[in-house]
């Protein structure tokens, strides 16, 4: 095989006259006249190699090699030798970097062949993306993809030295291991050796970077695939990747700042600046002003609570809320009375989607509210909505009364599709924050029971402690989050490292001593056997990398993902099995167990 001197995106104006080979994928194939025009790619870029005519003193090599090059077709595996030339005044291509050359071939490999391929190795090739996943050995040739990965392979590099640089060691933890509880389903893969018993794939290392600590290894870190059989979304992937980190004897702020620090070298191996200092924000002013625990900070526009404002106001909508404990928030999307009646329509029926029960709404002008709910708004009130929601002739303001979480949902998002569609934000643009102050716990009304809101291994604040079992809604934990642009990136927490406070935690969580023995024995014991105070987070790989490649998906930026109905196009799994395999696991499915109809 003729052996490559260079890559297909590196040859300039400064190498014309040198002969050079090249190794690569047919990109596409012209022919002009009987001059052979193929543009070679591989993954540094694309060169143009031509064939020309063989002159009539031409060799049997000439000719044989000329007739290869008409053959060739699109996606053809190619080694090319030739000199490189320059392509002349009307042929160059300033666009692209070896726009200026071309080489001319003189001899000509063919080292594979391939069938039409089922679509575009293009950009903007319009197929399908089930199709895309299913060949994906293909797709992960367009520039798109491979830019992608590298770019992955970057971020990992410089979190890498960035962690070694601060003397943490990366260990591997087990995948067949036993449930760890981050809030999603498990899966199980059952055990053939002991049969009835199964392993969990872990939802995160959780559990044994803590027991790291524990065993003295002070500055912890891993790049590690975790397994979740969650809903899925374009963030979220049944399996994906985390830097996970721990760390003995430190604080939030420690781990916080070690986080900045990470993200920074991020940040700029992708050619981005990170702040200098990132805002904390505490979950309850998150809360109130953006309606979620992860704003996106490149706008503005608040939510207010309006609730004592409109208190008093005629408006059944209002005061039922109210009078049921529910609240009143508002949004004011500046420009907003130039919306339409339709447009209106359609914002209510956005909000119904989060389970809003309706979008109060009224138009701000210099002579006072106008349409929709104005009508109850009397005066003396409108002079205080203005005020408070800061909202000024040309705005509208719109409503919505419902219990707390209801109301908060629903303006999070109408605020996210207000500030995309009035276009208030520049989407180049990086808003970081902290998140910090979290309750530790949340009450599941469906299951009458108290859920923690990270996981069950987060310390609650010391000045709460005397609530924890009076008034378990109003502890806060030290956990803290690292939010980016609406996206939540990572998050962690300073632990539980005492064994009390541990047994004391599962206990509000409903999980009784011998549940706790069962599930997590092995980690109550070594809290028994000196567990250094200790805290870490966990960041989302694949998001950090969406965020950083532009895309819009998790799945732009795994090689091989799954889609959004954890199916893998590519290799068809999940699949059944043979019931050989089953029958050695001792496993029947249902439908084997079912009994057969007459
Ligand atoms: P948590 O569950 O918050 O914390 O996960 C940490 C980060 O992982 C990313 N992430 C996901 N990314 C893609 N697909 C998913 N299904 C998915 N789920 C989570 C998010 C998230 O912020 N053990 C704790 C960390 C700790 O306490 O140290 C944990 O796993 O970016
Ligand atoms: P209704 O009384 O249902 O006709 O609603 C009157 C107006 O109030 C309509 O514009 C509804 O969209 C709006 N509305 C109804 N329920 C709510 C609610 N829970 N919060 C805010 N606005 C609402």
């Amino acid at each position: 095989m003729l052996k490559r001197t260079h890559n297909c995106g590196e040859l300039t104006a400064d190498d014309v006259g040198a002969e050079v080979r090249l190794c690569g994928w047919v990109k596409s194939y012209r022919d002009h006249g009987g001059v052979v025009f193929i543009d070679l790619r591989d993954r540094e870029g694309i060169t143009q190699v031509v064939f020309d005519t063989p002159g009539e003193d031409a060799d049997e090599h000439a000719i044989r090699m000329y007739r290869d090059a008409r053959a060739l077709r699109n996606e053809w595996v190619i080694a090319v030798a030739g000199k490189v030339r320059p392509r002349g005044p009307e042929r160059e291509n300033p666009k692209l970097p070896t726009g200026m050359i071309e080489v001319v071939g003189s001899d000509l490999e063919v080292l594979n062949r391939s069938e039409t391929i089922p679509f575009e190795v293009d950009e903007y090739a319009d197929a399908a993306e089930e199709t895309r996943l299913r060949f994906r050995y293909i797709d992960l040739r367009r520039p798109g993809m491979t830019d992608a990965l590298r770019r992955r392979h970057a971020i990992c590099k410089a979190m890498r030295t960035v962690l070694d640089d601060r003397g943490f060691v990366e260990v591997e933890t087990p995948f067949l291991t036993k449930s760890t509880p981050e809030g999603a389903r498990d899966f199980l893969v059952p055990c053939r050796l002991q049969e009835g018993t199964f392993y969990a794939l872990p939802q995160s290392p959780q559990l044994f970077k803590q027991l790291l600590m524990v065993g003295g290894l002070d500055r912890y870190y891993q790049i590690v695939r975790c397994f979740r059989d969650e809903d899925l979304r374009a963030d979220r992937q049944p399996e994906f990747t985390q830097l996970d980190v721990e760390m003995s004897f430190v604080t939030e702020r420690d781990v916080m700042d070690a986080t900045n620090e990470v993200m920074r070298a991020v940040c700029e191996s992708a050619g981005r600046s990170f702040p200098e200092t990132v805002p904390v924000m505490s979950y309850a002013e998150a809360m109130g002003a953006y309606g979620t625990d992860r704003p996106d900070l490149r706008y503005d526009l608040k939510l207010h609570d309006v609730g004592e404002i409109v208190r008093e106001s005629e408006f059944k909508v209002f005061s039922a809320a109210l009078e049921s404990g529910g609240i009143v928030k508002a949004i004011c999307p500046p420009g907003g009375a130039k919306f339409t009646r339709k447009e209106i329509d359609a914002y209510t029926a956005y909000a119904g989607q989060y389970g809003a029960r309706g979008l109060a709404w009224c138009k701000v002008e210099s002579g006072g509210f106008a349409g929709g709910a104005a009508k109850f708004i009397p005066d003396r009130m409108q002079a205080k909505l203005r005020e408070v929601c800061g909202a000024e002739d040309g705005d509208i303001l719109f409503f919505v009364a419902d219990a707390p979480a209801v109301v908060n949902r629903v303006l999070a998002a109408l605020r996210c599709k207000l500030a995309d569609d009035l276009k208030l934000y520049d989407p180049d643009e990086f808003a970081w924050c902290w998140v910090t102050d979290f309750p530790l716990v949340e009450w599941s009304e469906e299951d009458g029971r108290w859920y923690s809101l990270h996981h069950p291994f987060t310390s609650p604040k010391p000045e709460d402690l005397d609530k924890l079992e009076s008034d378990p809604a109003s502890v806060l934990s030290r956990a803290y989050d690292i939010v980016c642009n609406g996206l939540e990136l990572g998050g962690g927490s300073i632990r539980v490292h005492d064994l009390a406070m541990q047994q004391r935690i599962f206990r509000l969580l409903g999980i009784d001593d011998e549940e706790a023995q069962c599930r997590f024995g092995f980690f109550l014991s070594a809290l028994r056997y000196g567990a250094p105070p200790h805290g870490g987070i966990a960041l989302g790989l694949d998001r950090i990398v969406m965020l950083m490649a532009g895309g819009q998906s998790l799945r732009d930026v795994i090689a091989f993902p799954k889609t959004q109905r954890g199916t893998c196009p590519l290799t068809g799994a999940p699949s059944e099995v043979d019931e050989m395999q089953l029958a050695e696991l001792s496993l029947r499915t249902v439908a084997q167990t079912r009994p057969t109809e007459p």
